[in-house]
């Protein structure tokens, strides 16, 4: 289970291998309860059009449990890891990364914490996607490809709205960062810096991650090719300030993904 030490120590050989543990040992509970995370999903949006006024109460009471906001957010962004197996490690690298750029940029300790909190929930919209989509380990379908882009919007609806600066912040991260800055990206073809600031930087750690991972469909990308893909988005689909700063603190991220 994971337990606070852990999220402090997040970034960690440590946390990394007590988060994969704690994912295996989850997803094996999943296993015997396949519709377990769709009905939890249906709920949690059932509950915000019941009573949306009464969460907004709620999240107010509880904003100084900061600990426990953050450890409810990890396991939102956990249960989006039981629906993809490619996922297990990536969130939580992703936030990492986005923490280490937003520092780098010149964010506060602070803001800093909360990106890399709510950069881990960039892709919890994938719940909502059926697992012959997710899961297929083929390329998908131009239909199937649209589905899967509707993860930006669901995690949107799950998390917007509720008056929390954190989950507002994981909401904008969720919708936004597949955007890319020529307006060619989704969902809504948003251009430069109409794009959030902080879309932007999981743009990058993103596909920084997606491209050093291994795949189904092919093997782990060199940091040298991965860095080339970014390269030859810069100014077109990633913003080329945050790229220097990213590139900037490179070998910090590596120590990371270690
Ligand atoms: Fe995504």
């Amino acid at each position: 289970m994971l337990r606070a030490a852990h999220i402090r120590s997040m970034g960690s050989p440590g946390f990394t291998r007590a988060w994969n543990r704690g994912v295996c040992r989850l997803r094996l509970e999943l296993d015997k309860a396949a519709d377990l995370v769709d009905d939890m999903a249906v709920a949690i949006v059932d509950a915000r059009r019941r009573d949306v006024a009464g969460v907004r109460r709620g999240a107010s009471r509880l904003e100084p449990l900061t600990q426990t906001r953050r450890e409810t957010a990890y396991r939102l962004a956990m249960a989006a890891e039981f629906r993809d197996p490619q996922m297990i490690g990536h969130l939580e690298r992703v936030g990492v990364y986005s923490e280490l750029l937003a520092r780098r940029w010149g964010m506060t300790r602070q803001r800093g914490e909360q990106v890399r909190v709510a950069s881990a929930l960039h892709d919890v919209g994938k719940i909502g996607i059926p697992d012959r989509i997710l899961q297929k380990p083929g390329p998908l379908t131009a239909a199937e490809r649209a589905v899967m882009q509707r993860h930006t919007v669901i995690g949107h609806a799950l998390m917007g709205d509720l008056g929390d600066p954190l989950l507002d912040l994981a909401a904008s991260i969720a919708l936004t960062h597949h955007e890319r800055l020529d307006g060619s990206g989704y969902p809504h073809g948003l251009r430069g810096p109409e794009i959030p600031i902080e879309g932007r930087m999981v743009a990058i750690a993103d596909t920084f991650d997606a491209l050093t991972s291994v795949r189904a469909y092919r093997p782990a990308f060199s940091e040298g090719r991965a860095l080339d893909v970014l390269e030859q988005g810069r100014d077109s689909q990633f913003d080329g300030t945050l790229l220097d700063c990213f590139l900037a603190v490179l070998p910090e991220i590596v120590q990371a993904a270690a």
